[in-house]
């Protein structure tokens, strides 16, 4: 086995610039799943995924519509007797905006350095690009796969999956698999390859305050109505006190606490204050007091404003008193926290809280919990084991803070549990302006893959 691990990486070697050209095209498609807009680039932008399966080996490739976004599901089956991995991504990625801060044209892919840059190149075209060429490696070196395979790529992670459950729901047999790979959670740092265990769940709230009828002079009337900009930045600050703890009555109730082990654990990671002043460039760190900033990222949750509005935002002045204004809010929940107990909380809250002096109304979009999953599940020391093959050290073991919805319904509806793993680096600005991947890092990744889907090979069967 070893030997084919080898012929495959050798394989995967000499052809970086295939890879590289794919993931160029796939780039290419701005596939921003929020904005209807797009809705023809998804339609590509699948049948890309599609087409790509297909060269790597996959067999019965399907693209299913959804009220939203269609979903591609793929498979190969011939492995007797071996393992079935369900491979999941998402073709979809996050608006590009504020536009004008890129260095180059998002979807206009380019090189630099030792950078592939676009949106999307990290989160996660370039990790489905990785899977696809490390399956085309083995493929084209033995004939065959070592392990059964299903693929399930969506193209609505970035708005919350919000069809994904159903659709898995209603294709339970297709999907049944002994567990999931999922590539979209990252490495702490190129030389750090990373096994994450634990994701934070979501919830989406939008606030919108309402005062006089209309816009009003704030000299004629300032001072006898409640400017609801400022009602709402009011009620904002109240939810939060001076530790930076929620203020909801309620909210932490659920949380289930650190063990002392995994305090220790996690104590381990190279993520101290320096790091994420670095990372982030804030003048200063801010947060409960009584967690580290790696507890406080991958175990507490967080109330978070978004986005706000309000009144005149334009250049110059203008004298108003504005009639309305709005905040985006949203939570980054932990286990054992439900996003519809998390939305009852808030909306009592702001039941007792918001002054008669203005109207309001709370918009609740729902949300997904968290997942943890089992770091010594045999699929997770099969990666590991990867890992350390291709990086030559120890894998670290990390609660991430970010949200991955399919990870909680997977484990829910079909009994797997997800291996997370995935080859981005926190420094490459996903979702934000000049988004990029960092080649070295990924071309590991891909060799990495490779090592995995081979030592899943009767990893399951005791
Ligand atoms: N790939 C990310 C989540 C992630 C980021 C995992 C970094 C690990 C490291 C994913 O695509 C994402 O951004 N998810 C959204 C979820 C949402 C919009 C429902 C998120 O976390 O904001
Ligand atoms: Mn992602």
């Amino acid at each position: 086995m070893p030997d084919q691990i080898d012929q495959a990486i050798i394989y995967a070697r000499n052809h970086h610039s295939d890879f590289l050209s794919e993931l160029k095209d796939f780039v290419s498609i701005p596939s921003v799943s929020t904005t209807p807009e797009y809705k023809q680039e998804m339609e590509k932008a699948a049948h890309k995924v599609a087409q790509m399966a297909s060269s790597a080996g996959l067999e019965n490739i399907q693209i299913y519509p959804t009220s939203g976004h269609p979903i591609v599901f793929g498979e190969w089956l011939h492995a007797k007797n071996q393992p079935t991995i369900l491979i999941y991504g998402h073709y979809d990625v996050q608006p590009v905006d504020p536009v004008d801060l890129w260095e180059t044209p998002p979807f206009q892919p380019s090189l630099r350095d030792q950078y592939f840059l676009g949106r999307g190149a990290s989160d996660m075209k370039g990790q489905i690009v990785a899977v696809f060429a490390a399956l085309q490696s083995i493929r084209h070196t033995t004939g065959s796969f070592p392990v059964n395979i299903k693929l399930m790529i969506e193209g609505e992670e970035e708005i919350g999956s919000p069809h994904l459950r159903t659709f898995i729901e209603d294709h339970r047999s297709m999907l049944s698999c002994d567990v999931s790979l999922n590539p979209d959670a990252g490495m702490i740092a190129p030389d750090l390859p990373t096994l994450v265990y634990a994701l934070r769940g979501l919830v989406f709230f939008e606030l919108k305050v309402f005062g006089p009828e209309h816009d009003l002079h704030s000299g004629v009337f300032g001072g006898v109505v409640h400017n609801p900009a400022q009602a709402l930045c009011e009620i904002i600050a109240s939810m939060h006190d001076e530790n930076g703890r929620i203020t909801i009555p309620g909210f932490y109730d659920h949380v289930r606490t650190l063990s002392l082990e995994e305090r220790e654990e996690l104590s381990r990671l190279p993520m101290g204050e320096d790091y994420y002043l670095q990372q982030t460039g804030a003048p200063q760190l801010w947060g409960e007091p009584d967690y580290t900033p790696v507890e406080r990222i991958g175990a507490r949750p967080t109330l978070e404003v978004n986005g706000l509005f309000s009144g005149f935002t334009g250049q110059g002045t203008k004298t108003v008193l504005p009639a309305y204004a709005m905040a985006k809010i949203s939570c980054r929940i932990v286990a054992d926290q439900e996003p519809d107990e998390i939305h009852r909380l808030l909306r009592h809250y702001l039941e007792q809280h918001i002054p008669s002096t203005v109207r309001w109304e709370l918009n609740y979009f729902g949300g997904a919990p968290a997942s943890i999953t089992d770091p010594n599940h045999p699929a997770a020391t099969a990666m590991k084991k990867a890992l350390e093959l291709v990086w030559k050290t120890r894998p670290l073991l990390k609660r991430e803070g970010g949200s991955i919805p399919v990870v909680g319904d997977i484990q829910k509806i079909l009994g797997a549990d997800s291996v997370l793993t995935g080859f981005g680096l926190p420094d490459d600005r996903i979702h934000s302006p000049n988004e990029r991947l960092h080649l070295p890092t990924w071309f590991k990744g891909i060799e990495a893959l490779i090592a995995f889907f081979y030592l899943m090979k009767s990893n399951l069967q005791e």
